[in-house]
């Protein structure tokens, strides 16, 4: 029997890379100096892509029996899944397998930037403590109100973990979750004013597109922390930046920016914003597991079998050999 061909537009984890070899025969278009003539000459035989990063509608329409896309991670921002939805393509990500890891990256942040953490290690290892304690933080965990804007899985369990700190958790979301106690604000300015701390695991996308501006930042107030562990592209960056220095708001910490791995010289200089490079998921054990979600995806659309994990825009119906 001939393997399926797939298509791998940049590098993959070692271990799905090896995974993949066994089971399809893989076009690794990203070796190739060629690209684009590399591409015509095998997109007639393309029917799944293994994908870590952009697939947009041009690289959709270039392979004419495209079955699916499966992406490596929860948020598939980086793919047309609309555009897929539309030609009868299935997508999968991979939920559930890195919720637990980016919830605890995402309680890290919180404290590091309520806490100031980071700036207290660096003033250790310039030499300075012998010379004075570091300065009592003007913020704390305690009596915070975190209102989570994304209330998802992720978001659940950035709430559990607040919980269990004594923190009052509330949220924003477009709808009202039934399985929570948690006070729900249809409107972000609203909840924006009522807590001190806003917590945006939202997924990125032109839905949520700068949803996080000046006039949430502006209700959030002078006390107010921002903490961005979804996407970059939900904050306006240069809001946020005039915000933080003109100490419109405490403090943010950031796993995630709008043009990645770009992040501005001027976000840089502030010593009030604690900068992750966008490591919520990134242990071996996590992302292993994520990898391995990616690979039984497409194991099971070579089975016949319904997709692990089939995002909210393409919901499986049956496998359509296109
Ligand atoms: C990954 C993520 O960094 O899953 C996601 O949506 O943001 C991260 O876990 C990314 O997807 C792949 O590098």
């Amino acid at each position: 029997m001939t393997r399926p061909e797939i298509l791998m537009p940049g590098r993959m984890l070692e271990n799905v890379e090896r995974a993949l070899d066994a089971h399809f025969t893989v076009h690794r278009i990203y070796l190739r100096d060629d690209r684009a003539a590399a591409l015509s000459a095998i997109a007639p035989r393309i029917r799944g892509i293994a994908a870590g990063g952009a697939v947009d509608a041009a690289l959709i329409d270039a392979l004419p029996h495209l079955e699916i896309i499966a992406n490596f991670g929860v948020g598939y921002d980086n793919v047309d899944a609309r555009h897929a939805a539309a030609k009868g393509i299935i997508v999968t990500n991979t939920p559930d397998v890195l919720t637990e890891e980016v919830a605890d990256t995402a309680l890290g942040l919180i404290l590091m930037t309520v806490r100031e953490f980071s700036a207290a290690e660096r003033y250790l290892r310039a030499g300075r403590w012998p010379s004075g304690p570091y300065p009592l933080t003007n913020a704390t965990l305690r009596e915070r109100t975190v209102g989570i804007v994304g209330l998802g899985r992720i978001g659940k369990a950035i709430a559990r973990r607040l919980e269990a700190f004594g923190v009052t958790v509330v949220y924003h979301n477009r709808r009202p979750q039934d399985d929570v106690g948690y006070r729900y604000y249809s409107d972000l300015i609203e909840m924006a004013r009522d807590v001190d701390t806003i917590v945006s695991v939202l997924p990125g996308g032109a839905a949520t597109d700068k949803l996080i501006g000046r006039a949430v930042l502006d209700a959030l107030g002078p006390r107010g922390i921002l903490i961005n562990i979804g996407r970059g592209t939900v904050v306006d960056e240069v809001e946020l930046i005039a915000a933080l220095k003109e100490r419109r708001i405490h403090a943010a910490g950031l796993d995630v920016f709008e043009k990645e791995p770009q992040v501005p010289a001027e976000l840089m200089a502030l010593d009030n914003a604690v900068l992750l490079p966008h490591v919520g998921s990134a242990s071996v054990y996590t992302r292993d597991a994520m990898g391995q979600r990616v690979v039984d995806n497409l194991l099971a659309w070579v089975a016949g079998k319904p997709p692990v994990s089939p995002v909210a825009e393409t919901p499986f119906k049956g496998w359509q050999p296109r």
